[in-house]
């Protein structure tokens, strides 16, 4: 984050970092330049509460002027420790640097600036920009800003401040977020609105290879060969509240409740005139029908929102549909031509492994529609169409809204292409829908577990490990109880394909050991249905502890289930959005018992800029 303004700039930016931290939390630290010439720094290990603490041990006083910058840090080059937290200084301390991303020639530079006998102080990559910056300046802090750009590769959003001019803050982004926040007589940067929305909602989002400087009363943008850039404004269309907790204990909690309405703000506007409609569509409708399949790429949850989507698509348009790694795609030379849509789907449309996917797929002439939660974010503006999910922001590390709002956003793409290419009639379409509309609230009535759920936490917060078992869409509901786990509870958790269970992982069964198991509906696939009662029977006859999430009224499930949750009976390919509810607490209140902070867990960032 960057500020210059009217008000004390540490003030501003720690409020700035506190709203950012999702983003990473491995260190964090400050600059801040009193206008006589100087620059001011402190950094600590850990999260934002250290620095805080470290500023109350060596007193503010140091730290005042209305010009600052800070950063919250997601260690990749360098231990999360003191010595590489950022802001990184030049050897004169006059110039600091803050970095998100990577430096890819980062090594290269590193050894160049130690033959010249420059000591570096950290184990970063982020520090030699620092340096190179500090080497040319020459009064001009975005001229050397723009020629150190031109010389580093890889993903970055650089922040810049010097001490010879400490009313402006220099930044540059490649591939790496950054937006301008306008207020009056004061002026925000940072990689995310959250940062400043508490000051305005006036924004400006940073292109490609584009430096801009802000001063009090404005700013300036080019790109990196110094040529004037027009920037795009837009106005947040959310407030403080949605980025605030709201009377909750922690934010995963708010926007588990937040997801009736976050669904259905994803659906809201997509249907105008019988016809499904996207936000954005630079494609002809032609493309759409000349579509022969389909590969959905994702990351992490964002990847079993997509797993959810092969089904319904393929159900609805016919079409064969891979759902992939995006971390996977583009190393294996997938099949793809200009007759190929690309599925890319991410909450923050920022995630490193996602955007190189996409990149691959259209340079292979592929065609791509990402599915996206962040207005303006990278992947959207590389791609061909978008659906945005309208989600809000999401400040829980884990996703919750975000991934029913993906799902549901995967069955728009799918009754996008189902219309276009004639494989369901209109009214087929349009009845489809209106399946969709009902469900925020079937979601309202699925989080009536709530309460169960809790109290079924408590009971296994001591167990060394869960497993998650699905078939057909209830799969990728069963990766997600798992993956979920694993992220809050530090808990060993693995979902599986209820089927292949006997081929292998039945071994793990073991007396007493916690199975979830998340079945269909017993009138929408019985025969489906009647085979995961087997598997069930397989595991109960091993001494399994069966936790089983079953439609309301199932009665034939109910010798099955040690622990019985019960969600709305829902069309068979809509259920990932209810069975899911009661594994998201599940995770949550088990990281709770267990102490651990469930908005941040260990090792995680929400937004993952590096591949
Ligand atoms: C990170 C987060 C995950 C998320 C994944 C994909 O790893 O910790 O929670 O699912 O990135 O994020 P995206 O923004 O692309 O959906």
């Amino acid at each position: 984050m960057g500020y210059t303004g009217h008000r004390p700039a540490l003030d501003v930016v720690l409020d700035g970092l506190r709203r950012l931290e999702y983003r990473g939390y491995d260190s964090a630290g400050v600059a801040v330049l009193d206008g006589d010439g100087g620059l001011a720094v402190e950094r600590k290990a850990g999260r934002l509460a250290n620095l805080e603490a470290r500023l109350d041990e060596v007193g503010r006083d140091t730290l005042t002027g209305g010009t600052g910058m800070g950063h919250t840090r997601w260690a990749t080059h360098g231990a999360p420790i003191d010595r590489n937290s950022h802001p990184h200084r030049d050897t004169t301390g006059r110039t600091a640097v803050v970095h998100n991303g990577i430096i890819e020639n980062f090594a290269q530079l590193r050894a160049e600036l130690e033959a010249d006998g420059v000591e570096l102080a950290s184990d970063t990559d982020s520090e030699t920009a620092a340096h190179l910056v500090a080497r040319i300046y020459d009064g001009d802090l975005a001229a050397a800003v723009r020629t150190v750009c031109r010389r580093l590769e890889g993903a970055f959003t650089l922040v810049v401040t010097h001490a010879d001019e400490p009313d402006k803050v220099v930044a540059a982004r490649r591939s790496s977020p950054l937006v301008v926040g306008v207020g009056v007589g004061e002026t925000f940067l940072a990689s995310d609105v959250a940062a400043f929305i508490e000051h305005t909602r006036d924004a400006v989002e940073l292109g490609q290879d584009q430096v801009v400087t802000i001063t009090k009363d404005g700013y300036e943008v080019t790109d990196f060969h110094g040529e004037p850039v027009v920037a795009k404004p837009f106005q947040v269309n959310w407030d403080l509240s949605a980025a605030e907790k709201g009377g909750h204990d922690y934010f995963m909690l708010k926007e588990i409740e937040e997801q009736p309405e976050a669904l259905a703000n994803t659906l809201r506007g997509h249907f105008a005139d019988g016809r499904i409609v996207l936000d954005e569509q630079r494609l002809a409708d032609q493309d759409l029908r000349d579509v022969d399949k389909v590969f959905v790429v994702a990351c992490g949850t964002a990847y079993h929102s997509g797993l959810v989507a092969k089904y319904a698509i393929e159900h609805w348009t016919r079409l064969p549909v891979e759902c992939e790694l995006a971390s996977e795609f583009r190393y294996r030379d997938p099949v793809l031509d200009r007759d190929t849509l690309v599925v890319a789907i991410s909450q923050s449309g920022e995630t490193a492994d996602t955007l190189e996917a996409v990149r691959h797929a259209r340079e292979q002439k592929a065609r791509v529609l990402a599915i996206c939660n962040t207005n303006g974010a990278q992947i959207p503006r590389e791609s061909d169409a978008v659906l945005y999910t309208h989600a809000g922001p999401e400040i829980g590390v884990a996703a919750t809204k975000t991934f029913l709002a993906q799902i549901a956003a995967n069955y728009l793409v799918g009754l996008a292409l189902a219309q276009a290419r004639g494989t369901k009639y209109p009214d087929e379409v349009a009845r489809e829908f209106h399946e969709l509309e009902a469900m925020p609230a079937a979601v309202q009535h699925a989080l009536g577990t709530v309460g169960q759920v809790r109290e079924l936490a408590r009971e296994l917060a001591d167990s060394k490990a869960i497993l998650f078992l699905g078939r057909h869409v209830g799969f990728p509901v069963a990766l997600e109880g798992a993956l979920k786990l694993k992220e809050l509870a530090y808990m060993h958790a693995e979902g599986f394909a209820a089927g292949e269970l006997k081929h292998g992982p039945i071994a793990l069964i073991e007396d007493q050991l916690p199975v979830v198991v998340v079945m269909p509906s017993p009138k929408g696939r019985a025969v489906l249905h009647s085979k995961l009662l087997s598997n069930i029977s397989e595991i109960q006859a091993r001494g399994a502890r069966t936790i089983v999430i079953a439609e309301e009224g199932d009665d034939t499930v109910k010798p099955f289930a040690d622990h019985l949750i019960e969600v709305p009976a829902v069309p068979t390919l809509l259920q990932p959005l209810v069975s899911s509810v009661p594994l998201q607490v599940l995770a949550a209140e088990i990281a709770r018992s267990r102490g651990y902070d469930v908005d941040k867990p260990r090792n995680l960032a929400k937004s993952v800029t590096v591949e």
